[in-house]
């Protein structure tokens, strides 16, 4: 009998499908990831590997994992796997698109009101007892409506994104590949990243983890951007320069950021956690209870499709 191994304890609907699928499943009933000798372990004799995007799904680890078919990430990106060296393997790599687009989009515009409009720092200093009554001065934030939305990445989620900014009548810039729904749409333009730092207050970040996105707004992007830009990360954290970020949020070169991926994540970067102009969420964009249960279950889904010689549209490999 075919074996899997589930490298985190997944929403139920995903485990239900597993226990009814007629294969043996061996689980990490864990909210925290295994070490990678652990994970080495667990897959020795395995056909199907479920895993989560923190989990390093390298060359070593296939070459532990000699019978190895597939592997399924419960996530869009698929940046922790080695996908060429599977390939190489023979070894089907699948992902989970689409479902996550929705959610992801939200969270990237709650973050973005977050910290334009101070609110996680508006809430602390409710609950200090300090709020002694409507002043002026007080909780002074950017303005959304009217001003000017930029967008890095024209994908699924970039595209949700952008078109929730209806409401807002902003001018919106986008900078990756001719995306005719969002110029017919939204009359976005097309531009290069220069001219988008250069002239957004809003800056959202939608591309993929590549080697050429690593680091890709760096010290030179940032003296690009206006004072009062904000930048929003719902992508990967490895596509900022966070040491910069820091430095830049320090002498408040650009109003602020918010981000919900980091470039050593789990770890923040020194300095972040510190300042007070940026927002900061723990990875959450597919978190809603409705998408992570059609993750679990897209994610298994794939997995047993492939282990049952049937077609997958989900394959990346
Ligand atoms: C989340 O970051 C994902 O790639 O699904």
């Amino acid at each position: 009998m075919k074996k899997i191994f589930v490298s985190r304890l997944l929403p139920d609907a995903g485990m239900e499908l597993l226990r009814n699928s007629g294969f043996e499943v061996d689980l990490h009933a864990h909210s925290d990831p295994l070490k990678p000798e652990a994970l080495r372990r667990r897959v020795k004799d395995v056909q199907g590997l479920i895993c989560l995007l923190d989990d390093k799904i390298d060359k070593t680890l296939m070459d532990a994992a000699s019978k190895l078919e597939v592997i399924s990430n419960m996530a869009v990106g698929y940046n922790n796997i080695d996908t060429e060296y599977a390939a190489s393997r023979g070894i089907a790599v699948c992902n989970t698109p689409g479902i996550l687009t929705t959610a992801t989009a939200e969270l990237a515009w709650a973050l973005l009101f977050a910290v334009a409009r101070r609110i996680p720092e508006s809430d602390a200093y409710m609950r200090s007892g300090k709020f002694s009554g409507w002043q002026p001065l007080l909780m002074l934030g950017g303005a959304v409506s009217g001003k000017t939305l930029g967008l890095i990445g024209s994908g699924r989620i970039g595209t949700a994104f952008a078109l929730m900014s209806k409401g807002f009548r902003m001018r919106v810039l986008y900078n990756g590949k001719r995306n005719p729904l969002l110029e017919r749409k939204l009359g976005a333009e097309n531009t290069d990243l220069d001219t988008l730092l250069r002239e957004s207050d809003f800056i959202s970040l939608h591309v993929p983890l590549r080697e050429s996105n690593y680091h890709l707004i760096g010290k030179r992007e940032f003296s690009l951007m206006k004072t009062g830009a904000y930048l929003i990360n719902t992508a990967r954290g490895p596509v900022i320069d966070e040491a910069e970020l820091v430095r830049v949020l320090k002498e408040k070169r650009i109003a602020g950021a918010a981000l919900d991926v980091y470039e050593q994540e789990p770890q923040l970067t020194p300095g972040l956690r510190d300042l007070d102009n940026v927002v900061l969420t723990p990875h959450s964009g597919s978190a809603t209870t409705e998408t992570r249960r059609r993750l679990a279950e897209m994610a298994v889904q794939n997995c047993l499709e492939i282990l049952r010689g049937e077609a997958c549209g989900n394959r990346v490999v």
